[in-house]
């Protein structure tokens, strides 16, 4: 070994012990009879003191070290004169008897600082040496944890680890999928999977009555914060099991993983319908860190002269908790917020309940004080608080207030990274109908079991309406994950292709390796799968999941540093029956 110790261990403890570290230089400082080198390591920063003492050769090597250089150095741990008390090795220093340069380097193109000079794209261009700054190496680290207890958790409820293909045939519904040609079926296309559903589904068929894996997914489509192109999931399915089994397995699964990495104890996860999330937060992902639920407010408001309130579907609001004081340019900053085009809302009423007990509103004109009296007894306001209130259709209405209230929410200082809301939604929509192709979609996938209350009946009459057995959770207004219990039932799925608009001949030409493995005793089954990238984000308090991943995309799909995607050579295209089209940007 290069080295007896890491740079992250010595202590006061340690005086007096040669040793041997190896690391690379985070600092060289002259100061004239002495030379400091703080070196660096995964483990920590240890400093190295050449002086008077030291041979003079090594003094003059010492001199003309600089940044990131790697270095083997060998000496003795003594007391530090200024102690350093920000850093665990800060007590002690290495004496100098020798140092070798294992390596030179080029100057780093940033600082390897947490507080680094360099933007986005030179970072993700050197992400090799992004990934030496110790904020980054520490999300890596947080997210090998994560994997360990994952595994350890899984393990102890006896769930199997297995590998599934990368290389699998594409299918519809869901996400674009990334293709892959084959040179050995010309004109024939591998996809990758976007997830391992139907092979975890074959799984259950063959026994394995409990599965997970820590898998690659790849989705062809456009990319947030918390979307890259190709994600890790903790995918999971179990044999025999109903909706509240799984729940209650899962729920276990994050509980240990908050109990052991940040000492946590949450208690029973909140349960909503998806119903209930809409109608109260506009969105089937609330963040419940903090309250300021919808009310609805079409009989308290309708009815006067107010025609944008006449003409809407839905009137509804939130009350900003002590916003009363809120001048006309922040009132003007709200309105501006609602009306761009991510929310798309036609303007934003508000009403004050001053502290004197009246009430001021941007729609004083139609409505009497005591008008506003009832509004405000509704939302249950205080002097001193300020109502925003929306009208318009009513789904458009709720998702452009749930922009609103999450906006107003971080203004208050509402969603603090470091206190969490878990929830399970509950009850989603079976099935989701588009306009453009004039046909229902799954919401979740095909394979997503009816709620049993609901079928078959309902299918039949009011298909919109059905509820599915699928659930997700729901970590600080974030999806982390999400799942269903499986049809098993041949007549079931059938039922639902033809629901979804495939014929029996189309669906078993899509679908059809599941389908006739399905007439070999499929258990009733169920599963989830959680984004491990978001779970890694949100244990460090983060928005974007890029820094939890080692190598990451940047938002146009590309690595930066290998410069991916990019062009084949004409003989590989020809290999693989490929012509290129001209490209109109
Ligand atoms: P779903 O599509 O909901 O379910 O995906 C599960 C979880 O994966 C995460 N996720 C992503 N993370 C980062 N980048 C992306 N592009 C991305 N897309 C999804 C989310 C999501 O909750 N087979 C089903 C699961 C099942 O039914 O068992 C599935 O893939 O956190």
């Amino acid at each position: 070994m290069l080295r007896t110790h890491t740079c992250g261990e010595l202590r006061i403890a340690d005086c007096g012990k040669e040793v041997v570290l190896s690391g690379w230089v985070q600092k060289s400082r002259n100061l004239g009879s002495m030379n400091f080198i703080d070196l660096r390591d995964r483990y920590g920063i240890t400093q190295i003191v050449c002086d008077d003492k030291t041979d003079k050769a090594v003094y003059e090597l010492a001199k003309t070290l600089s940044r990131e250089y790697v270095l083997q150095v060998k000496g003795t741990v003594r007391e530090r004169s200024s102690k350093n008390t920000k850093i665990p090795t800060g007590e002690i220093e290495i004496e100098v008897k020798d140092i070798t340069v294992l390596n030179p380097s080029k100057i780093p193109p940033f600082t390897i600082e947490d507080n680094t000079d360099g933007g986005d794209e030179l970072r993700m261009k050197y992400r090799y040496l992004d990934l030496r700054r110790n904020c980054v190496k520490n999300n890596i680290e947080l997210r090998h944890r994560l994997a360990m207890m994952i595994r350890n958790y899984m393990n102890a409820e006896h769930f199997l680890e297995i590998e599934t293909p990368f290389l699998i045939r594409s299918t519809p519904e869901g996400a674009r999928d990334f293709v892959v040609p084959s040179r050995m079926n010309p004109n024939q296309f591998y996809a990758l999977p976007q997830s391992p559903q139907q092979y975890k589904q074959l799984l259950m068929v063959s026994g394995f009555d409990r599965y997970f894996q820590i898998v690659k997914c790849f989705r062809d489509e456009d990319l947030r914060a918390d979307r890259q192109p190709e994600f890790t999931q903790i995918d999971c399915e179990m044999s025999f099991v109903e909706q509240e089994d799984v729940l209650q397995m899962f729920e276990g699964l994050i509980k240990h993983l908050f109990k052991q990495e940040k000492g946590l104890e949450l208690g029973t996860f909140q349960r909503m319908t998806w119903n209930d999330a809409m109608k109260y937060y506009g969105s089937d992902k609330p963040d419940l860190r903090f309250d300021m639920k919808f009310v609805e407010l079409n009989e308290e408001l309708q009815g006067k002269d107010f025609k944008v309130f006449n003409d809407a579907e839905l009137v509804v609001g939130i009350c900003a908790k002590g916003c009363a004081e809120y001048t006309r340019k922040q009132l003007d900053e709200l309105t501006d917020f609602v009306k761009r085009p991510q929310v798309g809302a036609n303007g934003l009423v508000y009403i004050k309940y001053n502290n004197d007990g009246t009430f001021k509103s941007s729609v004083d004109k139609f409505y009497t004080q005591e008008d506003f009296e009832k509004v405000a007894s509704k939302f249950s306001a205080e002097k001193g608080d300020l109502m925003l209130i929306m009208a318009g259709k009513a789904m458009k209405t709720r998702t452009s207030l749930c922009a609103l209230r999450l906006e107003m929410g971080s203004r208050l200082g509402l969603r603090n990274p470091f206190d969490y809301s878990v929830l399970w939604i509950t009850d989603f929509p079976l099935l989701e109908w588009n306009e453009e192709d004039n046909r229902f979609y799954a919401m979740h996938h095909p394979f997503t079991a009816p709620n049993p209350e609901d079928y078959p009946q309902l299918l039949e009459t009011d298909p919109g309406k059905v509820r599915a057995n699928a659930y997700d959770l729901v970590i600080n207004g974030t999806e982390v994950g999400g799942g269903s219990i499986r049809i098993h039932d041949r007549e079931m799925q059938l039922k639902m292709f033809e629901t979804l608009g495939f014929t029996e001949e189309s669906a078993k030409q899509q679908f059809g390796f599941l389908m006739q493995a399905f007439e070999y005793g499929a258990p009733p089954h169920g599963g989830i799968a959680f984004g491990f990238d978001r779970l890694c984000s949100i244990f460090a308090g983060a928005d974007s999941i890029r820094d939890f991943i080692a190598f990451p995309k940047n938002n146009s799909g590309r690595d930066l540093m290998a410069d991916a995607p990019n062009v084949i050579s004409d003989e590989q295209l020809e290999e693989l029956y490929l012509s290129l089209k001209p490209v109109n940007k």
